[in-house]
């Protein structure tokens, strides 16, 4: 793990063994998923799901775990009523057509309920996520996962089941019960065996956590949105603790908050605080909303990137100035994943990217890379070329002003391409490109034939639901780029780069 991070010994040790098993496990677990959501209900697995591989090329490693996790959110986000996942007998007929459903956004209005300064805001309908802003006298009892709110006056009873994961549908993850109480003598009001200046924010890990792109677009992004404006005096309540991933992503958690983290399910005491934020916001994939930003402190994903840079000492907050010197060449790393959607000719490719004029670095998702390390690496270079994959979440680590190539495997999959990295890189700051694969240079064409379903309409294999994309565009392909086809976009990156002071 992070050799910037300094876990416990048997943190350390536990995550090590936990991440050494996570290859076979977790390559096991996406078939198993994509052979099991057949069914027209969501299939989810309650803990996280880490695959490994090992690959090192250049010498570069990068974290990025595989896309088991990517893919199970699709389950969840796309067929609507994929909740039912944990109440079957509620089973969705309406067959899901992942294809015409939005990118969410949750601009879901919360409504207030004040009395003489208390003040309780849940936010439960919500299209992704649902939380609650208690301020006023908040006590939790851990181990029962209940915070109750004690009015300051005379008011009504009020309760809500809130899930302290940004996705509400996940599976797996426990609901945390908000109640408030109707008076401030109320015998249920808990006493305080603990009483806390600081503010806290109460979340869950686990769900998806073990992808890298939900890593950070389900924790770290929401986290920071919720608390960054506390400056590191904020209490974290985690509920579902995951000793490996507060491991992993100590440096940044540390930042965020100075105090340990509480392992909730197991904390039987009963603390006090004056200010408490039940769950996280998930305001767009892997992006933050300024406007929807907590506290009136309006916070940008550029400020989540910047946050990342000093955190990780990242040297570069800007790209290569061709402008200044003209005889560098910018440095482009490519992103070659550990197994499907893989580029069948990386060698052409670092030709193609070399003549157009770029070094060029060759990288493999690692998951057990310390982030440090990976971090750096990604900053060292300009411009993030690779197939739609967890690995591209790398791009939080490049200086703005860089770009970002995405190619998107053959099969109608750009929206989600771009609700998943398109938007977010725009929104950090850095120019996106995306070069759409054609069905000649899919190996699916080769695989199946041209007259498969697959290959001859891929419409119709999004109307018959979510696992077969899964199954064939995105778990059966691999790409072999046409390099005469792709210059132009390499060119566009070159003519972005030149335009930057
Ligand atoms: C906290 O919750 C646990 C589990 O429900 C319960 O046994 C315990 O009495 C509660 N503690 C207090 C102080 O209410």
């Amino acid at each position: 793990m992070g050799g910037e991070a300094k876990p416990g010994r048997g943190i350390k040790s536990w995550a090590q063994r936990h991440l050494n098993t996570g290859f076979a496990a977790g390559f096991l677990l996406v078939l198993l998923t994509y052979l099991v959501v057949s069914q027209q209900f969501a299939v989810t697995a309650p803990n996280a799901v880490t695959t490994k591989g090992s690959r090192v090329v250049d010498k570069q490693v990068i974290g990025a775990a595989g896309d088991a996790g990517l893919e199970k959110k699709r389950d969840q986000e796309w067929q609507p009523k994929a909740a039912a996942a944990e109440e079957p007998d509620k089973k969705d007929t309406s067959g899901a057509v992942p294809t015409q459903e939005s990118p969410k956004r949750d601009d879901a209005d919360a409504k207030p309920f004040e009395t003489d300064g208390d003040k309780v805001v849940c936010n439960t309908d919500g299209p992704v996520s649902e939380t609650c802003d208690l301020d006023g006298d908040v006590r939790t009892n851990g181990s029962a996962l209940s915070v109750t709110f004690v009015p300051s006056s005379p008011s009504e009873r009020r309760e809500w089941r809130i899930r302290p994961y940004s996705r509400r549908t996940m599976a797996g993850v426990d609901k945390v019960t908000v109640a408030q109480l109707e008076s401030p003598q109320d015998p249920a009001a808990p006493p305080c065996a603990v009483t806390h200046d600081m503010p806290a924010v109460l979340f869950a890990l686990g769900g998806l956590t073990g992808n890298y792109w939900h890593d950070f677009s389900d924790v770290l992004v929401p986290l920071f949105a919720a608390s960054r404006r506390y400056g590191g005096d904020v209490l974290f309540l985690v509920s579902n603790i995951q000793p490996w991933w507060l491991g992993k992503y100590e440096a940044v958690v540390r930042r965020l908050s100075r105090y340990d983290a509480v392992d909730l399910d197991r904390d039987a005491q009963v603390r006090c605080f004056r200010h408490l934020t039940v769950g996280l916001r998930l305001h767009k994939e892997l992006s933050i909303v300024p406007e929807l930003s907590p506290g009136g402190h309006r916070l940008t994903m550029g400020d989540f990137t910047a946050f990342l840079r000093e955190t990780y000492a990242l040297p570069r907050a800007a790209p290569v100035s061709l402008a200044r010197e003209p005889g560098r060449k910018p440095r482009l790393m490519l992103i070659q994943r550990p197994h499907y959607r893989r580029f069948e000719n990386v060698p052409g490719i670092r030709k193609a990217a070399e003549a157009a004029g770029f070094e060029v670095t060759v990288a493999s998702p690692r998951a057990d890379a310390p982030l440090g390390e990976t971090a750096r690496a990604v900053n060292s270079h300009d411009v993030l070329l690779g197939v739609h994959g967890a690995g591209l979440t790398n791009a939080v680590f490049l200086p703005p002003g860089g770009v970002v190539i995405q190619v998107v495997p053959y099969g109608k999959l750009e929206r989600m391409a771009r609700a998943d990295f398109g938007e977010p890189v725009a929104d950090m700051g850095l120019r996106y490109l995306e070069y759409s694969v054609a069905v000649e240079e899919s190996s699916l064409l080769e695989m199946l034939g041209p007259e498969h379903p697959v290959i001859k309409d891929p419409e119709a294999v999004h109307r018959s639901g979510w696992d077969k994309v899964a199954e064939y565009y995105l778990g059966k392909q691999d790409v072999r780029i046409d390099v005469g086809r792709f210059a132009p976009t390499l060119a566009q990156a070159l003519d972005h780069l030149r335009q930057q002071r």
